[in-house]
C-alpha cells in the first residue's frame, strides 16, 4: 500500500517551493523505497523550481541523498532492507554499448524507478533527477542505491549524491590527477572545492583556485589550495602560468561553465596538458577559440559528466577514506536544515552564503 509522507514540491515555475503530502508506492520489481536520512541543497534543485530543466511541474526536488533502505521489490539482490546507502542520479543498465564496452560511467541509458510517486490528488511528479529527496521517503531504481559504510554521518554521505561526487571525479576520474601534478581550479563553489579536494588527495603537488570572490578563495584553501588567484583583479591565466614556470597547470578544471572562464582553462594549461569541463554551460552559449591552437596545444579537452564517477567503485571509497580522516567531507556542510527551510536555502545559495545546506530527517 502507499505511504503518506511529507515531501518539497515545486508547483509551478519560479513559484515558492512547499511541502506536501506525497504517496510513494510500495517498490515493484527492480525498485526500492528508502528513508531519506539527509539530503543536500544544489543549484539543479533551484533550476527545476525555475523551469531551467524541463517543465514538467509539479517536481519533487532533492538528489543529494543518503538514509536507509526500506523495503525492495522483486528481483533486487544488491541492497536489502536495513542497508545505509548514498542515492545516485545514474544508475547503469549493464547493457548498452557504452556499458558492454566496460565503460558503464558513460552508460547511455541510466535508468530510474517505474512507477510515479504522486500527489494525494493523483497528480504525478516529477522526481529532481530521478530521485526526490526532500521527503521522508522516496522511490527509486534500486541501481540507484549504493551500500556504504554505515559510520558515517548522513548529512556528509548524501553529498557525494551529486555535486561533491562531480568535483572529485572531474579530478581523479576525468583529469586523472596523479602525484605530482600542477592542478588549477577555476570556480570554487562546491563543485570546485570539491575538484580540489580531490586533487589534494590524489596528490598533486600545487593547486591553483582562482575565483572572483574572496571568500571562496579562503574557502578553497582549506581544502587543500596552495594558491589562490581573485580572476576580477588579477590575469588568472598570467597568473597561473607564472605559478607553474611559466608553462600552465597539467590539469585545469573549469567549474563555472562559461566559455570565458573555459577559454581561460584552455590557455592556462601547459602543452599537452588536459582541460576539464564539469560547470554545466546553458543552451545558448557558445565558444569561440583559434582552431590553430586546438590542435597546437595538445593534450585533452574533456567534459565530466557527474565527475564520471561508478557509484558502486566510487561512494564506498571515498567513504572509507573520510572515515579514516584523509577527506574532509563535513568541511562542505555549512548548515543542517529541517525539510520547510529549502526555499530559505535556495536564497543563502543564491548569494553565494553557504557552500551546502543540508536537509537532515
Ligand atoms: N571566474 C571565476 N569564478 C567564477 C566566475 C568567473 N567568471 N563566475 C562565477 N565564479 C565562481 C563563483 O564565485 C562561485 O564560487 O564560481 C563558483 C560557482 O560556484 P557555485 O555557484 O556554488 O556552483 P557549484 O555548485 O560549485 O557548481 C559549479 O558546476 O555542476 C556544475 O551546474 C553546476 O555549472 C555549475 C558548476
Ligand atoms: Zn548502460
Ligand atoms: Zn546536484
Amino acid at each position: 500500500m502507499a505511504q503518506e509522507v511529507r515531501g518539497v514540491i515545486a508547483p509551478g515555475k519560479d513559484e515558492p517551493v512547499r511541502i506536501e503530502t506525497v504517496l510513494v508506492p510500495d517498490p515493484g520489481p527492480g525498485e526500492a523505497v528508502v528513508r531519506v536520512q539527509a539530503c543536500g541543497v544544489c543549484h539543479t534543485d533551484l533550476h527545476y523550481k525555475q523551469g531551467g530543466i524541463n517543465d514538467d511541474f509539479p517536481f519533487l526536488l532533492g538528489h543529494e541523498a543518503a538514509g536507509e533502505v526500506e523495503a525492495v521489490g522483486d528481483g533486487v539482490t544488491d541492497v536489502e532492507p536495513g542497508d545505509f546507502v548514498i542515492l545516485n542520479w545514474r544508475a547503469v543498465c549493464g547493457t548498452c554499448r557504452a556499458c558492454l564496452r566496460g565503460r558503464p560511467w558513460y552508460c547511455f541509458d541510466t535508468h530510474n524507478a517505474k512507477q510515479k510517486m504522486t500527489l494525494t490528488d493523483g497528480t504525478e511528479l516529477s522526481p529532481a533527477l530521478g530521485i526526490g529527496a526532500f521527503a521522508e521517503k522516496t522511490l527509486v531504481a534500486a541501481g540507484q542505491c549504493t551500500k556504504v559504510d554505515p559510520a558515517v554521518a548522513p548529512q556528509v554521505a548524501g553529498l557525494l549524491g551529486c555535486g561533491v561526487m562531480a568535483g572529485i571525479g572531474a579530478a581523479i576520474n576525468t583529469g586523472n590527477v596523479g602525484r605530482g601534478d600542477t592542478v588549477a581550479v577555476i570556480g570554487c563553489g562546491g563543485v570546485g572545492d570539491a575538484a580540489i579536494a580531490g586533487s589534494h588527495l590524489a596528490g598533486a603537488a600545487r593547486i591553483i583556485a582562482v575565483d572572483i570572490d574572496d571568500r571562496k578563495l579562503e574557502t578553497a584553501r582549506t581544502m587543500g589550495a596552495t594558491h589562490t588567484v581573485n580572476s576580477r583583479e588579477t590575469d588568472p591565466v598570467e597568473a597561473i602560468r607564472e605559478l607553474t614556470g611559466g608553462f600552465g597547470a597539467d590539469v585545469v578544471i573549469e567549474a563555472v561553465g562559461r566559455p570565458e572562464t573555459y577559454k581561460q582553462a584552455f590557455y592556462a594549461r601547459d602543452l599537452a596538458g588536459t582541460v576539464v569541463l564539469v560547470g554545466v554551460p546553458t543552451p545558448e552559449m557558445k565558444l569561440e577559440l583559434p582552431l590553430l591552437d586546438v590542435f597546437g596545444r595538445g593534450g585533452a579537452l574533456k567534459s565530466s559528466w557527474y565527475g564520471d564517477c561508478l557509484p558502486s567503485r566510487d561512494f564506498p571509497m571515498l567513504i572509507d577514506l573520510h572515515l579514516q580522516g584523509r577527506l574532509d567531507l563535513g568541511a562542505f556542510v555549512t548548515e543542517t536544515i529541517q525539510l520547510d527551510e529549502v526555499e530559505k536555502a535556495f536564497e543563502r545559495m543564491h548569494h553565494g552564503d553557504v557552500l551546502r545546506s543540508v536537509v537532515v530527517l
